[in-house]
Order: structure tokens, then sequence, then C-alpha cells
């Protein structure tokens, strides 16, 4: 819970970062509808300008943001202005959801405990470099595993090994291909990440 200067309780604003179908938005849209997670969507920003996540968003009346560092020659010009637009909009808390880019150190340093990811696996297992989406679900499988899972963690300067907040492991079946554990993973982190956000939101 965050409090104003007279020490009243305010919503915690989250920025949720997505480049693709944006499943995972919706579940924090729908779960902040519901009741279950008190906060609010400051806005969703996508590197993406074709990306369902920026649909959802303007289909629920949610500043959608295209922000692509084509535009800027520099890195240090991107990553101030995302920090200009962060503060522009009073943001709290910022939730990656399937975004495929690296964000600069600056916007890390700047909102340390406050960048949270999900990975469609039991982390350490299967995260870092090129470890993402089907890639993941493949080396499962070729690998005999058990089980997988899906994690929520801290995001920090090295890639997936921030501080867990919330894992839960899916069951692999002799039956499942790629894409059929792709698609109960995918169910289990809709379920998880408002979850998430909602520890994090009452913990601040
Ligand atoms: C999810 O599998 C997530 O774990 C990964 O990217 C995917 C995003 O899915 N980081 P969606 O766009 O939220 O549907």
């Amino acid at each position: 819970m965050i409090y104003n200067k007279e020490r009243v309780p305010i919503m915690v604003n989250i920025a949720v970062f997505a480049s693709g179908r944006g499943s995972n938005l919706q579940s924090i849209i729908d779960n902040i509808k519901n009741g279950n997670l008190n906060a609010n969507i400051g806005f969703v920003l996508s590197n993406n300008s074709k990306s369902g996540a920026l649909k959802r968003a303007e289909a629920d009346k949610i500043k959608a943001i295209h922000f692509s560092s084509v535009k800027y020659s520099d890195e240090d010009e991107f990553a101030l202005e995302m920090l200009n637009l962060l503060k522009k909009y009073s943001i709290d808390i910022i939730a990656l959801a399937g975004y495929m880019k690296l964000v600069p150190s600056l916007i890390i340093k700047h909102y340390s405990n406050r960048i949270l990811n999900i990975h469609p696996s039991l982390l350490p297992k299967y995260g870092g470099k090129g470890m993402y989406g089907m890639n993941v679900h493949k080396a499962v499988i070729s690998n005999n595993e058990k089980e997988t899972g899906v994690t929520v963690h801290y995001v920090t300067e090295e890639y997936d090994k921030g501080p867990v907040i919330l894992q839960e492991k899916v069951m692999v079946k002799t039956s499942d291909t790629p894409e059929s554990l792709a698609e109960r993973v995918l169910k289990v982190e809709n379920q998880i990440y408002p979850k998430a956000l909602s520890i994090v939101t009452e913990n601040l």
C-alpha cells in the first residue's frame, strides 16, 4: 500500500510492457475489474505497434503507447524518454508481460524491486538468453522433464535472475507437445501474475 502526504492510502499505478498477444495483460485488467487486484493501469507500452496488447488496452480505454527504440539514435536518450513517460504517468510498478526488449538499466536502477517479469518455466531452470516462448517448452520436452511451471520474479540487471515472488508447477504429460504444454502453462501464468502483483502492491 502506498500513501499520500496526508497518510491516505492511494491506488498503486502499474505500467504494463508487452510485445505480443497480451493474455497476461488481459488477466491483469480482468482481475482489477473483479476486485482481486487493487491497482490501476496507468498505461500499456509496446515496442510493437501491431501487438494484441495495445489493442486490448485501447478496447478497455487504457492509455496505449507504441514506444520503440528505432526512433532514437542514442540508447541513453531512449532510456531517459522512457523514464520521463513513467514519471509523467506517476507509475509505481512496471509489469513485463511478454515484453521482448531489454529494459534499459537506468529504468532498472530507478525502479529497483518495482519491476516484475513473468517467465514460462521454473526459474532458474530454462531461463537466460534465448529461453523465451516456445524455445522454453521445446527444451522442457526434449529433456523429458516431469514438471515445469511459471515464475514471477523481480527484474534485475541479470537476465531472469532476480528474486522470485511466486512460482507454480505444471506437470508435463508424456503426450505433451510444446504447443499443448504452452497452452497449460499460459493458463497458470494468467492466474498467478495478478496474484504476484497483488502481493507486491500490498507490500509496497
Ligand atoms: C508468456 O508466455 C510469458 O511468460 C512470456 O511471454 C508470453 C506472453 O504472453 N514472457 P501474452 O502476450 O501475455 O499472452
